[in-house]
């Protein structure tokens, strides 16, 4: 297990280098297996979770050749996947193991998917239920925990409500509503990430939108694409928030995705008074990209609940940790869903925050950090429970604490961005530049 030293101090300038958005990669190279003819996906994300997906679909038999400029797809076409031979591997990819088992459930196979031990605790009853609902067998350890068995088969098409916002569920259904005998309808009561309906539309399939309806017309034959994905601004969000904290600092992040189901943690970080400027804002293959320009501010502080707190789900790790560089610290609360992320990162958090002495308050869903009059953190060595946000929130945090912080397993890193730490070092002139 690597260790990682965070010395405090200094400050980042220039440009951070973005890998490819995670949640969209996961997304183009699922359809462009099940298109028809070859794909090719520039800036695929670098992320561990993103070659899960990869090697799943090796193992369905997909052609897939990838190097670092591009990953070029055969696609097998709907009906075009193989019974694996071995269980499927998720690994440490929560998106992987719902995605792909939305795909599995059309097959007329049964197949295994498994994953790593931080996966196999994360509940799973919300993708078997409407699945099996369509028709498909899944079955599950206790409590429909993974690995999954799914039985795939002749699919029916359901009128969905999701009873939790999560677009990977979401997206399993609509992959499977790809297999069924009508229209799929997917209806969400909080408006969650839409990456895989743009990229259905942009594969060819007929999705369309209302209010909180989502309608899938089954067996739209995908036509294979030519597709960039935006920068990951999830991942982004990290150096940005350096920036904000150190003075004298000012990032820019190129190409960055904008997509406004991703981006609620800009509207958020502006209302605390981050100095954050947008640019060159265009739609390209069906996602909003742009570039951001952040600078060291004097953030206020505030509260994040109800609906905006599922939009920013992923990025809320970063916003708690900034509360004690805030006025009047941050507050979460409808956040229950991050107790069932990679690892419960209410109590990682809240135990990261203590121990570098941040004032924090836990609640059942979610928690308060107070701000800059509870005191300066201070270095401390911290254990992120193998999860990835974790410990970049917590290194972020540690750039403005009193003496020096370890993150331990700083490696788990990798599973969203390898290159976090190297990225850092050179925004802080720590390294030379290549
Ligand atoms: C994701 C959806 C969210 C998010 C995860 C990626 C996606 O999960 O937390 O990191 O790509 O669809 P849920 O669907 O469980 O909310």
């Amino acid at each position: 297990m690597s260790k990682k030293k965070i010395t405090p101090g200094g400050h980042v300038t220039g440009v951070a280098e973005l890998p490819g958005d995670k949640s969209i990669s996961h997304r183009y190279a699922i359809l462009a297996a099940l298109a028809e003819g070859q794909s090719e996906i520039f800036n695929y994300a670098t992320a561990a979770d993103c070659r899960s997906t990869l090697e799943c679909l090796r193992r369905l038999g997909v052609e897939i050749d990838a190097t670092r400029e591009r990953v070029r797809i055969r696609g097998a076409g709907l009906d075009g996947l193989k019974a694996p031979k071995r269980p499927l591997d998720a690994e440490n990819s929560g998106s992987t193991m719902r995605m792909l088992s939305g795909v599995l459930a059309g097959q007329p196979f049964t197949s295994t998917i498994t994953g790593d031990a931080s996966l196999k605790k994360r509940p799973m009853r919300r993708l078997a239920e409407p699945l099996r609902k369509m028709g498909a067998e899944v079955r599950g350890r206790d409590g429909d925990l993974a690995p999954l068995e799914i039985r795939g088969g002749k699919l029916h098409a359901i009128d969905y409500m999701l009873p939790v916002p999560s677009a990977q569920v979401k997206s399993a259904i609509l992959l499977a509503g790809l297999y069924a005998d009508g229209i799929t309808t997917v209806r969400e009561p909080v408006r969650t990430r839409d990456h895989t309906e743009l990229a259905l539309r942009e594969f060819g399939a007929t999705i369309e939108r209302t209010n909180e309806a989502i309608q899938l017309h089954p067996r739209s034959k995908l036509a294979a694409r030519q597709l960039t994905v935006p920068g990951d601004l999830s991942g982004g969000l990290f150096h940005a928030c350096a920036a904000l904290i150190l003075p004298d600092s000012s990032v820019m992040l190129h190409n960055v995705g904008l997509n406004p189901t991703r981006a609620r943690v800009l509207d958020f970080l502006i209302s605390i008074r981050a100095q954050i400027n947008l640019a060159s804002v265009q739609l390209r293959d069906g996602e909003l990209i742009g570039d951001l320009s952040v600078r060291f501010s004097q953030l206020s502080g505030g509260s994040v609940s109800g609906a905006q707190a599922a939009e920013m789900i992923d990025e809320l790790p970063m916003v708690a940790a900034l509360g004690p560089y805030t006025e009047k610290g941050i507050e979460i609360r409808d956040a229950g869903e991050l107790r069932v992320k990679e690892s419960d990162r209410i109590a990682t958090l809240a135990a990261g925050l203590r121990q570098m002495e941040a004032e924090v308050e836990e609640f059942p869903d979610g928690l308060r950090v107070g701000g800059r009059f509870a005191g300066k953190l201070r270095g401390a060595t911290i254990d992120p429970q193998g999860d990835h946000r974790i410990a970049m929130a917590l290194a972020v945090a540690a750039l403005g604490a009193d003496g020096e912080t370890v993150i331990g397993d700083a490696e788990c890193v990798g599973v969203s961005f390898p290159e976090f730490f190297a990225t850092l070092e050179r925004l802080r002139g720590t390294t030379s530049r290549e």
